[in-house]
């Protein structure tokens, strides 16, 4: 196979610089894990409520098994709209306070949806440097110039703004509210103001926040009251939903026009109906335990706290997410192992998922860990970090 010699010679590369990855295999999936005769906490989950088994989710999903069958069978648009996406799509809009919603194969699939949906290569997206993968990819399929403003830094998204003309084409503002990498929050009142000061759409990706922040779990547009201001807010059915698929909440007439322009939406079969019903299922827990985001930020803010008392570096976490600073890819790797053989399961997160110089231990708290767990985590975390030379 010479014509793969050249792949070979860049999985070497990656290698050679620790950024190479693999798979492991993991015998089930959830906060705590067994492996063999071994239990782990597992802090690289992001079913941060606990969903993923709860009876209610399991029994729901297992009904419209039962039901109605494995897969939807044709695309929305064909005759894979079945009565669970509607309900879903309703019941999802009136979480987040939204007209309507639509969804989405995953998270993934709808950022690249919706943004080439709205916009060509006439328009201008202005997104912060740390927003996920699938929005910097959904940017380029769409071919509109790309401004990415710091990270966080309102003003000079307002100096990228005021450089392209209100005349030269469609404007939108993107960003996440609850960033993955880092668990830190988006200023979105004052994004939103400058946005809306300079005729500019606004999308929020609430991956993280949704099901977390705001009353409900409905996300922290809404927590701040937003949803007039943000054109756009995706949430994701795969983090504190504990199951799978992506969704937008938005107003009616952009709905209607995802539906005729979204090419993932329109060109890909629909969820299948017990993943549809597990995340009915999950948002009827959310609804009815209102407390559960609060209870999660509480413990994940213990941990946290303990973590920087001991002069940690958990940036400017503020969420479920704890990153603890590591910078060399090395050394997060190292950092990783140790805390695997206490029966600790955090994946260290390395470039490009993160930015270079600064990979990561990320830690995110889910309700299935105990106030003990976290105690018990924190307490080895800064030993660790100690044997590594970190503190
Ligand atoms: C901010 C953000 N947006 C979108 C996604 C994609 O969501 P999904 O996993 O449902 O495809 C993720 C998940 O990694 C994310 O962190």
């Amino acid at each position: 196979m010479h014509h793969e010699a050249w792949i070979n010679k860049r999985l070497c590369e990656l290698g050679k610089s620790q950024l190479d990855r693999h798979l492991q295999v993991y015998p089930e999936a959830g906060g705590k894990i067994q492996i063999g005769d071994r239990s782990y906490l597992n802090f690289s989950s992001n079913d941060y409520l606990n969903l993923a088994r709860h009876p209610d989710v399991v029994a729901k999903a297992a009904e419209a098994l039962t039901g109605s069958g494995c897969g939807a069978t044709a695309s929305r648009l064909v005759t894979g709209t079945l009565n669970l996406h509607d309900e879903l799509e309703e019941r999802l809009a009136r979480h987040k306070g939204y007209p309507s919603a639509l969804l989405f194969g995953s998270g993934f699939l709808a950022n690249v949806g919706t943004i080439p949906a709205l916009l060509d290569k006439n328009d201008h997206v202005f997104a912060d440097k740390l927003v996920h993968a699938s929005i910097v990819d959904a940017v380029t399929l769409s071919r509109a110039h790309l401004y990415r403003f710091r990270h966080n830094d309102v003003e000079h998204l307002e100096q990228l703004l005021k450089k392209v003309s209100s005349t030269s084409g469609r404007k939108l503002v993107v960003t996440e509210s609850v960033f993955s990498m880092d668990g830190d929050l988006a200023p979105l009142q004052d994004i939103a103001d400058v946005a809306q000061s300079h005729d500019a759409m606004v999308m929020i990706d609430e991956a993280h926040a949704t099901g977390v922040f705001g009353p409900n779990g409905s996300g922290l547009v809404s927590e701040l009251g937003l949803e007039p201001l943000v054109n756009i807010s995706l949430g994701t059915l795969s983090k504190a939903f504990g199951g799978y698929g992506g969704f937008v909440a938005c107003s009616k007439s952009v709905r209607a026009f995802l539906i005729n322009h979204a090419r993932s939406f329109i060109y890909s079969t629909a969820l299948p109906p017990p993943v549809v019903a597990a995340a009915l299922g999950a948002l009827q827990v959310i609804e009815d335990n209102r407390d559960l985001g609060a209870q999660l930020l509480k413990n994940a803010a213990a941990l946290r706290n303990r973590l920087q008392e001991a002069g940690l570096d958990t940036g400017n976490s503020a969420s479920q997410i704890v990153p603890v600073m590591v910078g060399e890819n090395s050394k997060a790797l190292a950092v990783s192992q140790k805390l695997r053989r206490h029966g600790i399961i955090g994946v260290a997160i390395r470039p490009p998922s993160v930015p270079r110089g600064t990979a990561r231990i990320r830690l995110s708290v889910t309700l299935s860990h105990t106030r003990e767990d976290l105690e018990h985590v924190g307490q080895v975390i800064i030993a660790t970090a100690q044997g590594e030379g970190l503190l």
